[in-house]
């Protein structure tokens, strides 16, 4: 590879592939309204853009694809449309998988789903030690995640150490924190994009999105296809990140 010897041209990046990218899947209501479909339609078409975009992130390059799937806040959704989203997820998880799998994806879950239904998270914790040895991509899945919660867990973990003495005051800086969130063992995301052209973060990776590139398509999330990433790693390549050095 002589790639490090190439001109990085206007961008610092150069044409440097994102190695995470986390993805907010917005809009399976509304793509579903303009259907005058029910929301549910919505969201089973938006499983399949799941699927379709990480077969896309391997054959795109990218190591970490993370899609936020359910938040900490979406339990203030109507009890039909949570039960019929876990349905959906316990669907995925039963038939899809093995697929992924296939194509040398492994599974990883970020949240607090070990309170979800004990069915659903034994067939969670299956997928994920069936999946644990591919190296292709790694799917992480953000499953009743908030990053509020997940730092403030990370806070009582590391209170708790230094409560017992197994830590000092002084050892509390950003890397024991970032030791003790779910995401400890990937790499931070270079590009979070979020979809169906709302513009907000929406409790989703707080921390670890610090210096992540920030893309807000319009497209809506069932619609977003393999083309769409492809556009929007094109996009990032554009990008010029200095993290905040010159
Ligand atoms: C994203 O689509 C799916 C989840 C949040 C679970 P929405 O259901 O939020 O769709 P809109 O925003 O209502 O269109
Ligand atoms: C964010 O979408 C959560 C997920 C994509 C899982 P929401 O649709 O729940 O976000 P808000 O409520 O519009 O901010
Ligand atoms: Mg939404």
């Amino acid at each position: 590879m002589t790639s490090a010897a190439a001109p990085s041209v206007a961008s610092g990046q150069g044409a440097k592939p994102p190695r995470h990218v986390a993805i907010i899947m917005d809009g399976n209501g509304r793509w579903a309204k303009r259907r005058l479909l029910p929301r549910i339609a919505g969201h089973k078409k938006g499983v399949e853009a799941a699927k379709t975009v990480a077969r896309a992130a391997g054959d795109l390059g990218v190591e970490v694809l993370t899609l936020y799937a359910f938040s900490t806040e979406n339990w203030r959704r109507p009890p039909d449309e949570v039960s019929d989203l876990m349905g959906l997820l316990r669907h995925f998880i039963e038939h899809d998988v093995q697929e992924l799998s296939q194509n040398g994806v492994r599974l990883k879950i970020i949240g607090d789903y070990k309170t979800l239904q004990p069915d659903l998270v034994q067939l969670i914790d299956k997928a994920v030690a069936d999946t644990a040895a591919n190296c292709r991509t790694t799917l992480v899945i953000a499953l009743n995640y908030g990053s509020q919660a997940e730092i403030a867990r990370a806070a009582q973990a590391l209170a708790q150490d230094v409560a017992s003495g197994a830590a000092a005051l002084a050892d509390i800086d950003a890397a024991a924190i970032e030791a003790r969130l779910y995401t400890a063992d990937l790499p931070p995301p270079d590009l979070v994009i979020r979809t169906s052209g709302e513009q907000r973060l929406s409790n989703f990776l707080l921390w670890q999105a610090a210096y992540a590139e920030l893309m807000f398509v319009d497209t809506l999330w069932p619609d977003f296809g393999k083309a769409h990433l492809a556009q929007a790693l094109e996009n990032f390549a554009m990008r010029e990140r200095r993290f905040g050095g010159l």
